[in-house]
């Protein structure tokens, strides 16, 4: 059993809404920015249903189990942000249901079908990659928002929302890893990959300068964190030296001068 695999174990169930105690969501003040941070992360969880559709494309039985797992748990994700939005007064758009969106997620998946054979399973050394530089960045989101927060159901939900979100990025971490390792056509496509074509997560979703005010607010103060991520994701084979984060942010910098 590869490392990877040995990870479903730990996996677990889907949180459970009615293990929260709603009625204290309004105990303590929400800010605007948080608002608009739980907001966008609600529609990005909630969204997972388009990402899956659009990687769906594999029998791979370890791929295969794993986006599974991974769809049910984000969705609840999703649903506990929206909930606690909701108790607050606030309503939550699920913006990836739109005609436009669901249309992108077929398009996408077309294109991923595409890519795979093209480049046949070396594909999937990218979209593990690809999940761990997404996985690991929406922990760090989730970690800065719990650090700020005075609402203690709101710390609690991403406690348990952080736990999960760790054993995804391990798992696409480790994934990666088995299929980077030794194999320098995978590690030439997925560096090309994640240097061109990756964006943050939510990207399409939400507008560009939504995407900046989220990198400014959580990410920008934080220059000791990026170095964390960025120093993550460059230890995977053939990733040495990228600094995916940080040229993000510069790319903001460079956009808000304009
Ligand atoms: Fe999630
Ligand atoms: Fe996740």
């Amino acid at each position: 059993m590869s490392r990877a695999e040995r990870l479903f174990d730990r996996m677990g169930e889907p949180l459970d809404p009615d293990d929260y105690d709603w009625s204290a969501a309004a105990d303590s003040p929400v800010t605007a920015d948080e608002v608009f941070q739980l907001t966008y992360a609600a529609q990005v969880e909630w969204a997972t249903e388009g990402t899956f559709e659009s990687l769906d494309i594999t029998r791979d039985p370890t791929v295969s189990r794993f986006l599974r797992i991974w769809l049910e748990q984000e969705r609840v994700h999703g649903e506990l942000l929206d909930r606690f939005l909701n108790q607050t007064g606030v309503d939550v758009t699920l913006l990836h249901r739109e005609p436009r969106h669901r249309r992108g997620a077929r398009r996408g998946k077309r294109l991923n079908q595409l890519a795979h054979r093209v480049v046949g399973d070396d594909f999937f050394a990218v979209h593990m990659a690809w999940g761990a530089v997404n996985e690991l960045t929406t922990l760090r989101f989730y970690q800065v928002i719990r650090q700020r927060t005075s609402n203690p159901l709101l710390s609690t939900i991403l406690g348990d929302i952080i736990a999960q979100e760790a054993l995804h990025y391990a798992f696409y971490r480790e994934s990666a890893i088995e299929r980077l390792d030794g194999n320098e056509r995978a590690q030439r496509i997925t560096r090309y990959a994640l240097t061109h074509l990756w964006r943050p997560v939510g990207l399409g979703l939400r507008c560009r300068s939504d995407v900046d005010r989220l990198l400014g607010l959580l990410l920008a103060p934080k220059p000791d964190l990026v170095r964390q991520i960025d120093a993550s994701i460059a230890s995977m084979p053939g990733l040495a030296s990228t600094r995916l984060i940080e040229s993000e942010l510069a790319a903001v910098t460079i956009r808000a001068a304009a």
